[in-house]
């Protein structure tokens, strides 16, 4: 434990927690109540905004105030309609952790979120998104591999951390997308990360309130039926989601075409596409996360996938996880020799 504790201190340190392991935001998923849960289990909550009204932000923030005193996040998502209030209240509630996803925000953003006192998270999809953050101002970096489920960049995880994690060492650096296994976390620790974040693994807890039919397509499914969504041409610009495959799926590209089509006789503009295209998997998460439609909803997930079968609180996660890492310290020790 004392190896490990060694490892993960930066990233004790910087979010001050006990175990640096982060439960990545899920939009739909993660209420204050389950941000809560992982945050007072020793691991790191984060809400997800989406694109919720600002109203229920603010509410969603209180609640997991009452429920947690300890050090939490807020996911905002740059690109989402109300992203400019959501920045605001979130930086008046004295949130202590920001983390900006969606696309990057502008350096002034990272000031004004720094000057309440937050600590700054952003997330880098490449490497030249990573140096600009960094040159922006913020206080850690979210690498994450395009193996991770819901929107997604085109890099994988492999090729990001020779990129950034094994060549940049000005901030701590958290990295994310297809991990699962204790085991490689500890890799990934040794490899310099100061943490680790999930999102799939995390939707196979108990305390995660996702309805069971939605939980059982995770527990059964393989890595490959984790797919990512193809772009139709180049027009629309549409970011790449990972999700398992389903009637949703084929459905989201029928609505490309179908944008592409309305974009090109003049009737909406590009940025309306893209509106249309997040409201379509806002409605579409929601629909599976909520009602339990496995068909025509979406099922946003990892390839991780293929490596979580059972459900575990969030206390078992946690101990599996720092079981399995001690298992892989204790094995790569060996493979050194004395
Ligand atoms: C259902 C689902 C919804 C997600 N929603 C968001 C979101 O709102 N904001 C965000 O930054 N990331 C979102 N993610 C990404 C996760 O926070 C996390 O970074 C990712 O799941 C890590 O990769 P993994 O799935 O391989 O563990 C979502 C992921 C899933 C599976």
């Amino acid at each position: 434990m004392e190896q490990l504790n060694r490892l993960w201190k930066k990233g004790q340190d910087f979010l001050g927690v006990k175990y640096p392991i982060m439960a990545g935001a899920m939009t739909w998923i993660s209420n204050h109540r389950f941000v809560a849960a992982v945050s007072n289990t020793g691991g790191f909550g984060s809400l997800a905004a989406g694109s919720m009204p600002p109203e229920e932000l603010e509410r969603e923030i209180d609640k997991t105030f009452e429920l947690t005193d300890k050090p939490f996040g807020v996911n905002l998502i740059t690109i989402s309609p109300n992203y400019k209030q959501h920045l605001e209240l979130t930086v008046r509630k004295k949130v202590p952790f920001i983390i900006f996803a969606g696309s990057f925000p502008r350096a002034s953003e990272v000031k004004i979120a720094k000057e309440s006192g937050a600590k700054v998270i952003a997330f880098a999809s490449n490497n030249s998104i990573a140096r600009r953050m960094i040159d922006s101002g913020i206080d850690a970096l979210m690498l994450e591999g395009s193996e991770a489920g819901g929107h997604i960049g085109h890099v994988s995880l492999i090729i990001l951390l020779q990129q950034v994690l094994l060549a940049m060492d000005e901030v701590p650096i958290f990295v994310a997308g297809g991990i699962a296994t204790g085991q490689l976390m500890a890799h990934l620790l040794l490899a310099g990360a100061a943490g680790v974040q999930m999102g799939t693994r995390f939707i196979l807890t108990e305390e995660c309130e996702v309805h069971p039919n939605f939980r059982e397509a995770f527990r059964k499914a393989r890595a490959r039926d984790a797919i990512a969504t193809p772009a139709v041409g180049s027009e629309l610009n549409v970011v790449a989601v990972r999700a398992l495959r389903n009637k949703g799926m084929s459905d989201f590209t029928d609505l490309q075409m179908e944008l592409i089509l309305k974009n090109r006789a003049g009737e909406i503009s590009k940025k309306e596409a893209q509106f249309e295209v997040e409201k379509f998997w806002m409605g579409a998460l929601r629909n599976a996360v909520h009602e339990g439609d496995v068909n025509r909803g979406s099922l946003m997930a990892g390839q991780s996938v293929g490596l979580v079968n059972k459900v575990q609180t969030l206390q078992e996660l946690f101990d599996e996880m720092i079981n399995d890492a001690l298992g892989a310290l204790k094995l790569a020790k060996k493979r050194l020799g004395p």
